[in-house]
């Protein structure tokens, strides 16, 4: 396998797809500045795959200039026992940069219908401390894109990532037990969320991302079957949703525990969004059956500011909340949002708390 790399100007070149030799030889020897660089010009077809950390050195780069693909079918897949297809392991200072790009060439998964729980994931990372992500586009993974778990210090800038509107569960970027995260200037336009905050995200900035098509960028869903769930200290400022079902949304189910506060989304421009702001305490997916709710995640200083644009549907704000708990200090700020078809929009609150600085007085109650 060695001779299938040579070393060029401190680069560790790969010819084929020597990927897991040539990750082994990097990642164990010392010094600093390691480079894995996958060539401009060329395409490899690879099979999943796990970069396996600790390294001995303290930073780490793969530097993605060519084009990386899966199998076309997803019969071709091999080894796929964690549903992942390329993930990275515990690695700390890891730099995933370039101008290349990585196709999980999804469309045989999405077909087939299967649950989103069977099919991988695209990039999956797993307790990486220092993490950059800079540069590279994403196509059609067979479910979400990017996958953040059990990580700190993240910062993910200039990325695309892209499948059809129509392609089920491709989340832009999913983040989970992951703290201080920021994500800014980005595009996303995918089949479902552009990002999704689940349980355990703590201090995440998103700025400047183009989402749509899409779900929008949502916390949530938290608390699913009594989980205990905390996301807090989040900001999405400066971002645009264009044709996405949803724009700034909040969802947990009934029965969840914990917490979900402070989180702001400010200065957003909507393009017929569908849902432009939403907090729903009552999401359930389909074939889920309403049992009587005892508890919820409970929701609180939540701002809306400076949000601006057209809707879709008439219903422009939906703040659903919990009748156990209600959603406390929710600010309505500075919205300006006319309907599609020139209908008065549509506002409806229930047992949510706090104020409106504009229009909207009276749908959100006075403490
Ligand atoms: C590592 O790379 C950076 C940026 O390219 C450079 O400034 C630094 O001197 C390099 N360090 C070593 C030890 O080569
Ligand atoms: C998010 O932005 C705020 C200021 O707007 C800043 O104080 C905070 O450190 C940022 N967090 C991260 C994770 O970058
Ligand atoms: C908001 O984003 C646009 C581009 O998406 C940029 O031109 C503008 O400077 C940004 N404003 C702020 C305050 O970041």
């Amino acid at each position: 396998m060695i001779g299938a790399m040579f070393l060029y100007n401190g680069f560790l070149v790969l010819k084929l797809c020597a990927f897991v030799e040539a990750w082994k030889a990097m990642c164990s020897s010392g010094g600093s500045n390691k480079t894995l660089l996958i060539p401009s010009d060329n395409t490899f077809l690879l099979q999943p795959l796990v970069f396996q950390g600790p390294c001995n050195s303290p930073s780490v780069q793969i530097q993605l200039d060519g084009k990386i693909v899966a199998p076309l079918n997803k019969a071709a897949w091999s080894g796929l026992k964690s549903y992942e297809w390329v993930s990275f392991h515990k690695i700390i200072g890891l730099t995933v940069l370039g101008s290349g790009t990585i196709n999980g060439r999804g469309s045989s998964f999405w077909e087939a219908n299967m649950p989103a729980s069977k099919r991988p994931t695209q990039l999956h990372f797993k307790g990486c401390n220092n993490l950059e992500i800079n540069g590279i586009t994403s196509f059609d993974s067979p479910r979400n894109h990017i996958s953040i778990r059990d990580c700190r210090q993240v910062k993910i800038t200039q990325i695309k990532l892209i499948a059809p509107g129509d392609s089920p569960n491709t989340d832009g970027i999913d983040i989970s037990t992951s703290t201080n995260v920021e994500i800014y200037d980005t595009i996303v336009g995918t089949g479902d969320d552009c990002v999704a905050l689940n349980s355990g995200s703590i201090n995440i900035n998103i700025t400047r991302m183009q989402c749509g098509p899409g779900h929008g960028i949502s916390v949530g869903s938290l608390g699913r079957d009594g989980e205990e769930s905390i996301v807090e200290n989040v900001q999405v400022t400066n971002c645009t949703f264009s044709e996405t079902t949803n724009g700034a949304r909040i969802k947990t189910w009934p029965n969840g525990k914990g917490y979900a506060r402070n989180i702001v989304f400010k200065d957003i421009t909507l393009t017929e969004t569908k849902n432009p702001i939403i907090i729903d305490q009552h999401y359930m997916d389909k074939g889920h059956i309403h049992v009587e709710e005892s508890s919820a995640v409970a929701i609180s200083n939540v701002i809306f500011t400076d949000i601006h644009g057209t809707s879709q549907k008439d219903e422009i704000i939906k703040i659903d909340c919990s009748g156990v708990t209600s959603c406390k200090d929710i600010v309505l700020d500075k919205i300006d949002i006319t309907t599609v078809d020139g209908n008065k929009p549509i506002i409806e609150c229930s047992n949510a708390y706090g104020k409106s600085t504009n229009a909207y007085d009276g749908c959100l109650k006075t403490q």
